[in-house]
């Protein structure tokens, strides 16, 4: 048989081989044994040098002809392979829904503190924070708050009983976890000089047993306003519209007498809004407030007869309970996944 008419059978085991193989090293493997460099193929074309003159440019041209349709197929049949090896080996139903990548979102707590963080922004106060391990004296004496009081009670706050054993509790200063971000109005006015407008969110610690109302961890915010000239009229004012804007632009506040010992005169806020209603009460005590008291200037070292100020506290919790009308605090801290996807 003269080297024109192998081609054709040869291309034809060759193709039959290709197209037969049931996988990629199959596949590879038939490459290697004909278009290989020393595959059948190949072998075939090497003959073409003991062609004479006349044969070679005929039997030359159908063996180029012949590979070039063996590389197609070669090349058709490792895509369809390569298909095939990436297709799920389970019957598969391509009309399911996709699997969807789930978007994490802020916790509702920390939602409604930036919203209250915007608020106050806008009016130009900033955010200051503390320690959350404090000593008595920032987060009591500082305040005015006397030994006898009942906050200070080993029952009602966390004292840190190793700070107790070390001698770390300087003379009359025992460390405890803050009961409330009322010692930043402390810590800030010793390091900085009036005036000062800061808000304080931040967590605090009491020896309350969990119930639907209460955790020994909670949330508050602190603000303190301190300048010349303050009055009870401008604490009210902001206090109204930083209320009118977390609770809705129909809200009323109302200020009632009250007391508290860095504090005089000294109010609870109340409010009244679409939120109160729907929980079947015209008033909700929401916050404590008042003008910062003289004993408490002196304490920071700033002239009560020059300086004037006041200051409030809520919790965050309360807010947001009222808000999305959650009626148990607990939620906040349990992390249920169902809970915190509404918010
Ligand atoms: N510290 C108070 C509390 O935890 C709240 C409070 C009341 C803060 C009056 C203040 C204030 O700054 O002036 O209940």
């Amino acid at each position: 048989m003269n080297l024109l008419e192998q081609i054709e059978p040869m291309k034809q085991a060759a193709l039959a081989e290709l197209r037969g193989a049931q996988d990629l090293a199959a596949l590879e493997q038939a490459r290697v044994n004909h278009l290989g460099s020393h595959g059948k193929f190949t072998a075939l074309m090497k003959q073409l040098g003991t062609l004479s003159k006349e044969e070679k440019p005929a039997a030359g041209k159908a063996i180029n002809t012949a590979k070039v349709e063996l590389e197609a197929s070669l090349a058709e049949r490792r895509a369809e392979l390569e298909l095939s090896a990436a297709l799920p080996k389970e019957p598969t139903d391509f009309t399911l829904p996709g699997r969807r990548r789930v978007v994490g979102k802020l916790h509702p707590l920390t939602q409604v503190t930036e919203d209250i963080v915007r608020s106050f922004r806008k009016i130009g106060f900033v955010v200051a924070d503390g320690p959350e391990i404090e000593d008595e004296y920032h987060c009591f004496d500082a305040l005015n708050t006397p030994a006898d009081h009942p906050a200070r009670d080993m029952q009602d706050t966390f004292y840190l009983q190793a700070a107790h054993d070390s001698g770390l509790r300087t003379q009359n200063s025992g460390l405890l976890l803050r009961t409330h971000t009322s010692s930043v109005q402390i810590r800030v006015m010793q390091k900085q000089r009036p005036p000062v407008r800061i808000i304080v969110p931040g967590r605090v610690y009491r020896r309350d047993n969990a119930d639907a109302t209460h955790n020994p961890t909670f949330h508050q915010v602190e603000g303190l306003y301190v300048d010349r000239h303050v009055t009870v009229g401008d604490l009210k004012g902001t206090v109204e519209f930083v209320f009118k804007e977390l609770m809705g632009s129909e809200t009323r506040i109302r200020f009632r007498p009250h007391y508290f010992s860095y504090t005089e005169p000294s109010f609870e806020i109340d409010f009244s809004s679409a939120l109160t209603r729907k929980m079947g009460k015209e008033w909700l005590e929401i916050a404590g407030c008042g003008m910062v008291h003289p004993q408490v200037f002196e304490n920071v070292g700033y002239d009560p007869e020059v300086w004037t100020g006041w200051a409030f506290g809520f919790g965050i919790e309360r807010i947001a309970m009222i808000r999305y009308g959650i009626n148990d605090i607990r939620l906040f801290y349990e992390n249920d996944v169902r809970f915190l996807k509404q918010f």
